[in-house]
């Protein structure tokens, strides 16, 4: 007796979200959700509408306060992402710096979105940054997270013409738009098979 061939069936990604603020990346991941990824759970570093959003949205949540001790903190960090098993973690406006212990265990499953075309601008004004240098173009990035700050790989970038009249509100208001954008085309692209995580954009 032969068996019909039948496609391997796409695994859907568990996604956990890193935020610390008003948590407008979240709410377009939240949006985006499909067959391709689900958000599992979101976790700040401090009480924030981020959370609030999640809530509402019926996912789980965890607020891992940072105190005097950072290692202690990504070890706690760690602990918090590890109980909701994800394929992937996306820092989106998470604006702590995650350190050894949470990189040893998620790194090359870690992603962040950058309010600049890295490599211009790292760090966190990257906004106010470019406005500053007179750049007349900068944008999204999404890459992944290494141990420097924003350096990791590049998997997208998305442009944004600066205004004459722009200052950085008026600027980041426009990126986060491309930035909602890209961060869920990011993450419909992305499979995993077992431990290995590929992107086909
Ligand atoms: C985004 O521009 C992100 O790139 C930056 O912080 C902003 C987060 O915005 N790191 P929100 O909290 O999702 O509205």
């Amino acid at each position: 007796m032969t068996t019909p061939h039948q496609p391997a069936a796409t695994a859907r990604l568990n996604v956990v979200v890193l935020v610390s603020g008003t948590g407008s990346l979240l709410q377009a991941i939240l949006d985006g959700q499909d067959e391709h990824y689900s958000v599992v759970k979101v976790i700040a570093d401090v009480p924030c509408q981020g959370i609030e959003r999640a809530q509402a949205a019926g996912i789980a949540t965890e607020v891992v306060e940072m105190g005097a001790d950072r290692t202690d903190w990504n070890k706690r960090l760690v602990a918090a992402v590890d109980t909701a098993q994800p394929d992937v973690v996306v820092s989106a406006g998470f604006m702590k710096i995650l350190g050894k212990d949470f990189l040893d265990r998620f790194e090359g499953r870690t992603i962040n979105t950058h309010p600049a075309l890295l490599p211009a601008f790292k760090g966190a004004h990257g906004v106010r940054d470019a406005l500053a240098y007179g750049a007349k173009v900068t944008g999204s990035t999404v890459h992944f997270v290494d141990a420097g700050v924003d350096t990791g790989s590049i998997i997208a970038q998305e442009p944004v013409r600066v205004l004459p009249e722009d200052d950085e509100a008026s600027l980041h208001e426009r990126i986060k738009v491309v930035e909602r954008e890209l961060i869920v085309d990011v993450l419909r692209a992305m499979r995993v098979e077992g431990e290995t995580l590929s992107i086909q954009l």
